[in-house]
This record gives structure tokens, sequence and C-alpha cells, in this order.
């Protein structure tokens, strides 16, 4: 049967993070065989590379429920009190942007990870003492762009660590042919390959991009995708060889422009081309730190020589 959605439901079929999925598939095994639930999963890596995808694999194969909620959703400890006395047992909780939590919320969940129960002050002043509260285990799968902004202590927490790292070219080509298949639209092998070469290594751009052409496809052609097709519509989109898009040009240019290629602060990128410092940080440097466009220096941001001859501009002197 066709399965309807572009996200993969089991460990067989997602594509890519062959690390990560052979130790996973290891973990849940030896979970299931002694039928506890899995141990507390740290998964981390740059945004649109299969976090939330992963984490509702996890359930789907360990046959639990997966509850969704978010770092900055948790606003107090009853917030996530009521979640987590919710849970049945064996349930994935995700936590999206689990960096975002604030301290307060962190306390209550060391113990729930460690030994699945809270501990609830019940009454002020003299008289108020505390609580233990029974939880059904759970596995926490948290999920964050940057390992580093996790408190030492709730990293310490997690017994699985997965870093997932950018997709190769022909791994999105697969990706792109099994998205299309669904979409029941023809597609070139050598349209899938241009679309997966501007996908910046990322499964959540490459669907994106395949679902735009696709748009043009139907408008101005007869519906296949061939890599003529692919090459004008993306020219259109303005998604360049290497699948820079404009704020990546907005702020290389910025660079080049305004700072002779740096060094360059991040405020000061952020003020030029008016995105928030944490989004350039988590969403645009990481591409352009991988392809080596960009250094980071003690003293800020440079532009690379590889950046000015794509650009096909010239590298200036010292
Ligand atoms: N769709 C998005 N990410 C995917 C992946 N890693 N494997 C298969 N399909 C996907």
């Amino acid at each position: 049967t066709l399965d309807q959605s572009i996200r993969p439901n089991n460990l067989k079929q997602y594509i890519g993070q062959e690390k990560v999925k052979s130790n996973l598939h290891v973990f849940m095994e030896a979970a299931r065989m002694r039928e506890e639930c899995l141990d507390h999963v740290l998964l981390y890596g740059p945004p649109g590379l299969g976090k939330t995808t992963l984490s509702s694999i996890i359930a789907n194969e360990m046959g639990v429920q997966m509850r969704t909620t978010s770092g900055p959703a948790i606003e107090r400890p009853g917030d996530l009190a009521a979640i987590l006395t919710a849970l049945e047992p064996g349930d994935v909780l995700f936590i999206d942007e689990i960096h975002r939590l604030n301290r307060m919320v962190e306390e209550v969940l060391y113990p729930a990870m460690e030994d699945f129960c809270l501990d609830i002050v019940i009454g002020k002043g003299p008289t108020a003492r505390s609580v233990r509260l029974d939880l059904p285990p759970f596995t926490l799968v948290g999920a964050t762009t940057r390992a580093g902004m996790l408190s030492a202590p709730l990293r310490d927490r997690f017994g699985v660590l997965a870093r997932l790292e950018y997709y190769t070219e022909s791994e999105l080509a697969i990706i792109i042919k099994r998205t299309a298949e669904i979409f029941e639209t023809e597609i070139d092998e050598k349209a899938a390959v241009e679309i997966a070469r501007r996908s910046r290594g990322t499964p959540r751009i490459a669907n994106r991009l395949l679902r735009r052409v696709r748009d043009f496809a139907q408008v101005k052609g007869d519906g296949i995708i061939t890599l003529e097709l692919a090459q004008n519509s993306l020219e259109q989109l303005q998604v360049d060889r290497l699948g820079l898009d404009h704020i990546d040009h907005k702020l290389l240019f910025g660079m080049i422009e305004k700072y002779r290629g740096g060094p360059v602060g991040i405020e000061t990128i952020s003020a030029t081309i008016g995105e928030e410092p944490d989004t350039i940080e988590d969403v645009y440097e990481p591409y352009l730190l991988q392809i080596g466009f960009i250094q980071r220096t003690p003293r800020g941001r440079i532009v690379t020589p590889a950046c000015y001859q794509h650009f096909n501009m010239e590298v200036p002197g010292p």
C-alpha cells in the first residue's frame, strides 16, 4: 500500500543518518527484549534534518504514543507536571527546543527523568512540605539545534546522545524521489539530483523545493519534472547552484560590502540584515560553515576565498 505521509513511519523507511539509525535500532531492540522503556534520547543538529520524525519513529517502533511539546511552551513547573502525570506507561514525551526550558521547569524534570517521580511542594512558609508522586516510566526525547546550549545537568540525564548530520546529495535525491512518488508526480533522475544539490543537505528544504517545482511543472509544463524544468523553477525561486537563497546572499553580501568580508560580530550581522542572531546561528550559519563560505574567529565571522569565488568576486588583499 502507498503510504500517504511523506514522513517515514519506521527506521527502514528512514533514509540517511546511518549511524544514528543502527544505534537506535540496537537500543530499542534491547529495551524491547527487557520489556523496559527506551532510555532518554537527545537529538541534536541543525533544523530540518528529521528530529521530530525520528522521535515519532521511536514511538512507533516501541509501540507507544508520542506526546509533543516544546521548551518555550512549558512555562511553569505545573505545566510540566500536568504533561507528565497524563502519560501512559512507556510513552515517548517529545520536547522540541529543549534548550529553552527555564530553570524551575528543569528542576522538576530531573527527578522525573531519573526516578520517574515528581517532588511537589504543598503549602507555603513553615508548614510547607514536599510530597513524592510516582510517574509512569517514559522515554524523554529532547531535540535541540545546539547541544552546547543545554545545561550540563540536563544533558547528563540523557542515556542516548545522537547528532544528526547534513544529508548527502544522493540521500536527498532518494528522499525527493520517494516524496514525488507519494505526490504521484513524475520526476526524472537528473531533476531529483538537481533539487537535491540545492537543498543544503536538508530534507525539509528538499521537500519544500520539490513542492514548488511541482507547482511550476503543473502550471508551466506538462506536470513532469524534467531537469530543465527543475533548473528554470529553481532559478525563478532564487535558489542558487549551492542552494543559497536570498537571505544567505544578503548575509554574505552584507559582510562583503559593508565590512570587507569581516571579521564581523553576530550582533552586527543581525542588525545589518534584520534577522535574529539566534536564527542566523541556528539556521543560516551552520550550512555556510559546513560548505566553508564563512569561518568563526575569536574576533567574529569572516568570509572565505571559496565564497568570493562562488560569486565570481575578487578575493580582497590584506
Ligand atoms: N522525509 C524527510 N526526511 C526523510 C528521511 N530521512 N527519510 C525518508 N523520508 C524523509
